[in-house]
């Protein structure tokens, strides 16, 4: 039986499992990348391993997300991160190159290594044809180490494109064709590697917007295979010399296959507060909308600016609508800048940020309260935006940019064609906000420079046997990581300092919580279905460590969330029943006995409720290894204990 693409990548990277699907393996990590949100702490963790100089093929800092400046904070994250970088073996992407996605797409992809990222879109990279996956700042951490990485073997599933899009339809409604079909659960524990004559007519930025927002699918990653676009992308980007060729064998078999008919396609929207709620923009004409925001990981290359600026040329902004528009980075920035397309945008009235994350991640441009937004981003939820009641919608370049000249969500189709736009043989290399390590001969004179923000990885404890807790919270389906541990200006500057983030900690739900949390000394979560879904952010499961949080009782978990629990050596519980959750309330104690040996023996327990006076069933659906981190205090205690081994 010939493998797919996702098996050939694995088998050539696997250290541990036989690849069974749902069993545990071990991949050999060649990249990791980390963006400044996840990184300070996932350096703080590396440097707490004590391994001196990372082992990857190639390590990566970004700073994209805190470029916003009005405190001494994001300053002092950034100094830790260089100077650390600059000790550790890590290449620094100073602030202003861009966003760590697209610029990783464009000066470090290479098609068939392996990247993890502690961020959850770093699957773009399966554009170019690289298993990338997003993973906590802790596994990136054990990665640089030269560790494995651990995931349960995914499924496959082929998404097989036939056609080709018409005008003003783009690869942003493709992936959302999918979200319709597959829902933000369809991808759960699955690859999604997309096949099909369809796939030669995308770019490779094309190809990583829609591995992009296979995070919202849920999925593990998604992939592209390796041809000769990706061979002209690197030659443009002068890195030929990357290029491999990957294709699944002929008699390869998946999962699942779905088939989308790129002919077939019209523009969609993801509607508010779903990346699956997903519409035909033609439905949903005449929306008035209040603001347009182009750029993200998701929408940011050379190509999506050019056809925004060919849209915006010679036209002005409608007086009702605020534009925005985030270059990818500083390449994409400069090639604009250099052909005159920067010109068409502002001249439209456009607002031209900074080549960062900027509004995706609330850091300035919330909406007027109850507003309409057009985002090209990947997601919507309800105060991501930093606007509680905002309505946003997700949406391609081209509607966005054509909505924001009508003043109402408006079909792009009505533009007819947009006439070639001709995308360069070369794209203009300048390396020089790139920082390159030092020799290891000179790092050990490299200071690393630790601000007032800067703390420590909080206190770990080992999982006790018995477990006597009250329930300090009880939340309903799809919890967010943003409800966990918001984003926003407010929030971010304290990623590397937990006991301060953590007094904003699920406070979206419960502004009680941390306070609740100190006076009971920690506590139990109670969760339903799809617990912590969203992005990667470990902070969601530290904060939660630092409050005193032992366990979270869920219907179903997130998949990166579930892992930086355990990492965190927080316990994560299945119902057996998923009724069991409404037995529950706020205050109820709860008592496990015997802990240790049930999840040694496979994990059934069952849990008294000694307010009520009854019992429940609940799974732990962990392997061996998470079963030895929790017993440790987590995978930051055990990773010292096997080093020292
Ligand atoms: Fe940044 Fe938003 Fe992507 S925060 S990495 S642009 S999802």
């Amino acid at each position: 039986m010939g493998q797919n693409l996702a098996e050939k990548i694995i088998s050539a990277h696997l250290l541990s499992g036989d690849m069974a699907p749902g069993s545990e393996i071990g991949l050999k990590i060649d990249q990791t990348l980390t963006q400044d949100a996840t990184g300070t702490m996932a350096y703080l963790e590396f440097e707490a391993i004590g391994i001196p100089r990372v082992k990857t093929e190639k390590s990566v800092a970004y700073i994209d997300h805190n470029t916003l400046q009005s405190g001494f904070e994001n300053a002092d994250d950034h100094k830790y991160t260089q100077t650390v970088a600059k000790k550790i073996g890590v290449d620094f992407s100073r602030p202003g190159n861009g966003i760590c996605h697209q610029v990783h797409l464009e000066r470090y992809g290479v098609p068939g290594k392996t990247l993890i990222g502690s961020d959850s879109h770093t699957p773009t990279g399966g554009g170019i044809g690289m298993l990338a996956i997003g993973a906590g700042g802790l596994d990136v951490a054990v990665a640089m180490g030269g560790g494995a990485y651990y995931i349960p073997m995914p499924r496959v599933i082929k998404v097989e494109l036939t056609g080709a899009l018409r005008p003003c339809v783009s690869a942003k409604d493709i992936i959302l064709a999918v979200l319709r079909e597959l829902s933000v659960k369809g991808g759960v524990g699955a690859v999604i590697e997309y096949a099909g004559e369809g796939v030669a007519t995308l770019s490779v930025p094309e190809r990583a917007t829609i591995t992009n927002m296979g995070a919202e699918l849920g999925a593990t990653t998604s992939i592209f295979p390796s041809d000769e676009i990706t061979r002209q992308f690197l030659a443009a980007q002068g890195r030929e010399g990357d290029f491999t060729p990957l294709a699944p064998d002929a008699d390869a078999r998946y999962d699942r296959v779905l088939t989308v008919d790129l002919g077939a396609l019209e523009p969609l929207a993801a509607c508010p507060h779903s990346p699956d709620n997903v519409k035909p923009v033609g439905e949903l004409g005449g929306i008035p909308v209040d603001q347009v925001c182009i750029g993200s990981c998701t929408n940011s290359s050379l190509y999506d600016m050019l056809k925004v600026a060919r849209i915006l040329k010679g036209k002005t902004v409608h007086p009702n609508v605020s534009l925005t528009i985030s270059p990818g980075s500083k390449q994409v920035f400069t090639m604009l800048a250099e052909n005159g397309a920067l010109a068409d945008m502002i001249a439209a009235g456009a607002r031209v940020l900074e080549c960062a994350c900027g509004p995706c991640i609330g850091m300035g441009q919330s909406p007027k309260s109850g507003g309409v937004s057009l985002r090209t981003f990947n997601r919507n939820f309800e105060g991501r935006s930093g606007t509680a009641d905002a309505q946003v919608y997700l949406v391609s370049p081209e509607t966005a940019a054509w909505s924001a000249l009508q003043g109402v969500i408006s079909d792009p189709t009505e533009i007819g064609d947009l006439g070639g736009i001709e995308m360069p043989a070369r794209f203009l290399v300048n390396d020089n906000l790139l920082v390159a390590p030092a020799a290891p001969e000179e790092a050990g004179a490299v200071e690393v420079v630790r601000g007032p923000n800067i703390k420590p990885y909080p206190k770990t404890e080992p999982l006790c046997d018995h477990l006597k807790k009250e329930v300090v919270l009880k939340v309903g389906d799809n919890i967010t990581t943003d409800h966990i541990m918001p984003a926003g200006a407010k929030v971010l500057p304290y990623r590397s300092n937990v006991p301060k983030i953590s007094e904003f900690c699920f406070t979206a739900c419960d502004p009680e919580f941390p306070a609740r949390c100190k006076e009971k000394q920690g506590g139990i979560i109670v969760g339903g279905q799809n617990y912590g879904q969203g992005s990667s952010r470990e902070h969601a499961a530290l904060a939660p460590l630092y409050l005193g949080v032992k366990a979270v009782i869920a219907q179903s978990f997130a998949r990166i969330h579930k892992a930086n629990l355990v990492n965190a050596g927080i316990l994560p519980l299945e119902f057996a029943d998923a009724a069991d959750y409404e037995a529950l309330s706020l205050g109820d104690e709860l008592e496990i006995v015997g802990l240790i040996d049930a999840l040694k023996e496979g994990g059934r327990l069952t849990v008294k409720n000694n307010t009520r006076g009854t019992q429940f069933a609940v799974r732990a659906e962990l392997s061996e290894r998470q079963v030895e981190m929790l017993l440790c205090g987590g995978l930051l205690d055990y990773t010292k204990k096997m080093s020292e081994r």
